[in-house]
Formats: structure tokens, C-alpha cells, sequence
């Protein structure tokens, strides 16, 4: 089973990337051959810094080997380091329908709040589907947020196979209900693009800070929650927490007598707690970039020999060669 998914290095990660799609994913590494990569072409879609990519880009890099990413186990590579991707996406952009794109979420969110759109931002569903297509993968781990763009993968594979004979294999989103959609400081899903996250890494006096900034509503302390379970520290704190000590604070909500302040700082000490090892790991490998940037290295040139052949197959599908 080949198992593939993508992280674009357009800010910080987050809980929401973490639960929604690291931490399955790195679970997954162990259940067949993943290929885990850097989005760098997609994150040009929204950021126009360079500087800023290359240090996102490492960022990204360095979270997911902290968390746990086995690069002995799992093909991790920078997706530009596997310029193929790009030829497949036109040979795909040719048989893709306007109306395809037209009705994607993400963009027409974009256009919806009024954000400029570039045509590569319009296309980034096609480019996706390159990515998942030319690694013949099976499963794709992915919040949400995610799923018609893998929704699209399909119909694009099923109308290259129609038209030019069979090429593609059908990919599957995987996608954990239980965190499929993570809520973000404000309540709506956590998000880079709403500034209402909580990053997985950083200074310890900022991270406070965000936490004890989730919104809450004005009811006092005393008065019983019944909606309890739909509070947003308790639905992080289901994920930061061990489940009797999140029980315990949901049931002390849903019955009165505690107060905000008090929920957020337990979230505070559960979610530094969760992270604590990752942290260690992570400020390690910051003094060893070289071995980074191999791990990288190696892992673009084995996905880079995977989508050579695919590639090829797909040229050849088509009449190019
Ligand atoms: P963002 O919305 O912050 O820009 P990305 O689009 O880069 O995040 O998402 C990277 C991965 O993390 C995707 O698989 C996406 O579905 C997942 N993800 C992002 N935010 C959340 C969330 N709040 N809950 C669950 N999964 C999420
Ligand atoms: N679009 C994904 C996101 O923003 C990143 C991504 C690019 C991806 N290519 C992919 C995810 C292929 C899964 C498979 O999160």
C-alpha cells in the first residue's frame, strides 16, 4: 500500500495540521510505504516571499521529523525537488473542466472574501492530483479540508484512464473523524489563514498567551454547562490530554463551578505535556541541519525515480512518445 500527503510551508504548524493530518499520517508510516513531502509549489499559490518559504520549508522539515516522521521508513522529500509533477499537471490540466475547478471550496472561499486569485491558485487541485497520481498512491491522510481535492484526483484519473487507456490508480482520502476539523482559538477550524491557531512549536510565553486567548463565552463560573462538549478548550483538550483527565474537566464544566481561566490552564500544562519529547527531538535536529537537509535529499531522489516511471507511462498513454 502507498500511502502519500502534502503540507504546504506557507506559516507555523498547528494542532490542526498536527491532529488533523501529521499524527495519522505518522501512524500510518508503519501500515505500508508512505511518501510524505514539503507543498513548495503549492505554497506559492499565497506567499510571495522567498525568504520566507526557504525558512518555512526547513520549519516544516523539522516538525515532522520531531514528531515522529522515520526517515529510514518513510520517502520525505521537497515537492519542487520533483520537477515531473509539473509536466504531469499539464498533461492533466487538458482534460479538466472549468467547472471542476469552479466549484472548489478552497478557492471559491478565496474569491468569497474578497483575496486576490491567481490561475495558480485556480489550478492547485490539478497539481494536487499530480502529486497523488504520479506516486501511484493508494491513500492519502488529509483533514477535511482536503477531501474534494482528492475527490477531484479521481475524476481526473478516471477521465485519463477513459481517454487514453488505463494509467492511474484510484487514491482514497483518509480521513479521522475525530479530528477531521480542528477548532482554532476563535472556535472555527483552526486555520493559518484565520490567525486563530496554536502552533505546535514555539516560545512557551507566546504559546500561553494563545491558549488563554480562546474565546469563551460570558456565563460566570458557577452556572452548569450543558454544552459542555462543545467548549473549544474541552475539544482540544480531548486531544492534548489523557481521556479521564479530559472526563474530569468536561464533567466540571457540564456541572458548574469552573471557571475558564482554570480549563485553559490545564490545557496550557497538557498541551506542553503532549509536546514535551517532540521539543527535546526537534531542538536537537536544529543543531544538525546538514542532516536535514540529506534526509531531503535522499528522499527526493528515490520519489524522483517513483514519478519518473509514472511519468513515462503517462507520456506514453497519451501519445507523446
Ligand atoms: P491551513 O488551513 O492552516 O493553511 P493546510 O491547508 O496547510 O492548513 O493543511 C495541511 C493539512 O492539515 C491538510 O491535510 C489539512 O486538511 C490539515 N488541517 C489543517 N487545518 C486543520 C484543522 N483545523 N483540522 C484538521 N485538519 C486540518
Ligand atoms: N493541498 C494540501 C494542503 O493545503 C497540500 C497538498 C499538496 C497535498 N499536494 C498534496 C495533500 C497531495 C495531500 C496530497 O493541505
Amino acid at each position: 500500500m502507498r500511502i502519500l500527503s502534502g503540507i504546504q510551508p506557507s506559516g507555523a504548524l498547528h494542532l490542526g495540521n498536527y491532529f488533523g493530518m501529521m499524527q495519522p499520517a505518522i501512524e500510518l508510516q508503519h501500515e505500508g510505504e508512505a511518501f510524505y513531502f514539503i507543498a513548495d509549489y503549492h505554497s506559492m499559490t499565497s506567499l510571495f516571499d522567498a525568504e520566507e518559504r526557504r525558512k518555512n520549508t526547513l520549519g516544516v522539515a523539522l516538525d515532522f521529523l520531531a514528531c515522529g516522521l522515520d526517515p529510514e521508513k518513510t520517502v520525505f522529500f521537497k515537492q519542487s525537488d520533483v520537477p515531473e509533477v509539473t509536466e504531469l499537471t499539464w498533461l492533466l490540466m487538458t482534460l479538466t473542466p472549468m467547472g471542476l475547478l469552479e466549484r472548489c471550496h478552497s478557492y471559491k472561499d478565496k474569491v468569497a472574501r474578497g483575496l486576490p486569485v491567481n490561475a495558480g491558485l485556480f489550478t492547485y487541485p490539478v497539481l494536487m492530483a499530480a502529486d497523488i497520481l504520479i506516486y501511484d498512491s493508494n491513500v492519502v491522510p488529509v483533514g477535511q479540508d482536503q477531501k474534494q481535492h482528492v475527490e477531484v484526483t479521481r475524476d481526473l484519473a478516471i477521465k485519463f484512464n477513459e481517454t487514453y487507456g488505463q494509467t492511474f490508480i484510484l487514491p482514497e482520502p483518509r480521513i479521522r473523524a475525530a479530528t477531521a476539523k480542528v477548532p482554532g482559538t476563535d472556535g472555527a477550524k483552526m486555520s493559518k489563514s484565520y490567525g486563530n491557531t496554536i502552533e505546535i512549536f514555539g516560545d512557551e510565553k507566546r504559546l500561553r498567551k494563545r491558549v488563554m486567548s480562546i474565546v469563551m463565552d460570558s456565563r460566570t463560573p458557577e452556572e452548569p454547562k450543558p454544552d459542555a462538549d462543545q467548549n473549544t478548550a474541552i475539544r482540544l483538550l480531548r486531544l492534548v490530554a489523557p481521556p479521564e483527565v479530559a472526563q474530569e474537566y468536561e464533567d466540571r464544566l457540564r456541572a458548574g463551578g469552573l471557571g475558564y481561566g482554570d480549563l485553559k490552564k490545564k490545557l496550557f500544562e497538557c498541551y506542553w505535556a503532549f509536546f514535551e519529547e517532540p521539543r527535546k527531538r526537534r531542538a536537537e535536529l536544529e543543531k544538525n541541519l546538514d542532516y536535514v537537509q540529506e534526509v531531503l535529499r535522499k528522499g527526493a531522489e528515490k520519489a524522483r525515480s517513483v514519478a519518473a516511471v509514472t511519468l513515462d507511462r503517462a507520456r506514453r498513454a497519451c501519445g507523446l512518445v
